[in-house]
C-alpha cells in the first residue's frame, strides 16, 4: 500500500473527461454535459479537485475527488428569509454547492473535508457572502454526517425534491454561516 500525496487543485479544461466519468459512477443524477463544459472552464461555476501526486506517470494529475459550487444572490435563493436582516444595500451573496465527490479507493481520508474547507475559505474570502449551502438526498448518511461535522446546520427538509429513476426522493438543505451570516 503505497501513501497517498493528496494535493487540491482548480478543475481545468482538461479535467473534463475523468470529471464526467467520476460524476456518472458516484451519483444516481444525470447531468448535462452542458454542466461538465460549464464546470471545466469556470463559466459562472468554480470548481476544486483533488489529485494524488503519488500515483505513477500522468494518473499523478487525474481526479479523484471534486467539489463544485456557484456564487448566488442571497435575496434570490431558497433561503434568503434566513440571513440576518441587513439594512445596506449592498447585495449579499451565498455560495451554493452543487456536487461533491471522492472516488470509493479514497474514502475517508479526510478529502471531502478538505473540498469542503477550500470552499467555506472561498465564501468567507467573498465580504458579501452569508454562508455556503447544499441540498443532500434524505437517505446520504455518509454525507449528512460530514456535514454536520464541519458545522452545517439542517435547516429545511423538501418533500420529492429528487425523481430518480421513477421514484420520489426527499432533500435535506444544509447551511454553514460566515461573515456572521
Ligand atoms: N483519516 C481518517 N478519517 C478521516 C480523516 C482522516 N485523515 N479525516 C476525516 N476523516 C473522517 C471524517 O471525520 C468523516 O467522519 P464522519 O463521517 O464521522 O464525519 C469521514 O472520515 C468522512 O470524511 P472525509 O474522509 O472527509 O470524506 P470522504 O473523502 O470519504 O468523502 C463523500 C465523503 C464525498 C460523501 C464520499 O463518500 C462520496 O463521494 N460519496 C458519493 C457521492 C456523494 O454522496 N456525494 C455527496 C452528495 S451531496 C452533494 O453533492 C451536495
Amino acid at each position: 500500500q503505497h501513501s497517498p500525496n493528496i494535493v487540491l487543485r482548480r478543475i481545468q479544461p482538461s479535467d473534463l473527461e475523468v470529471l464526467e466519468r467520476i460524476h456518472g459512477e458516484l451519483f444516481p443524477i444525470r447531468y448535462e454535459s452542458e454542466f461538465f463544459h460549464n464546470v471545466v472552464n469556470g463559466r459562472d461555476i468554480i470548481a476544486w479537485g483533488a489529485v494524488d501526486r503519488s500515483r505513477p506517470g500522468s494518473q499523478n494529475d487525474e481526479l479523484i475527488g471534486f467539489i463544485t459550487a456557484r456564487v448566488v444572490s442571497a435575496r434570490e435563493s431558497e433561503i434568503g428569509d434566513l440571513l440576518r436582516y441587513d439594512s445596506s444595500s449592498i447585495e449579499q451573496v451565498l455560495v451554493y454547492i452543487l456536487t461533491l465527490g471522492v472516488v470509493k479507493a479514497y474514502r475517508n481520508h479526510g478529502i471531502a473535508t478538505e473540498l469542503i474547507q477550500e470552499v467555506i475559505n472561498y465564501a468567507s474570502s467573498i465580504l458579501t457572502c452569508r454562508g455556503v449551502y447544499l441540498h443532500v438526498i434524505a437517505y446520504n448518511d455518509r454525507a449528512i454526517r460530514l456535514y454536520k461535522t464541519m458545522s452545517f446546520k439542517c435547516v429545511r427538509r423538501l418533500q420529492n425534491f429528487y425523481y430518480i429513476k421513477g421514484q420520489h426522493y426527499d432533500s435535506y438543505l444544509f447551511v454553514h454561516y460566515v461573515n456572521g451570516g
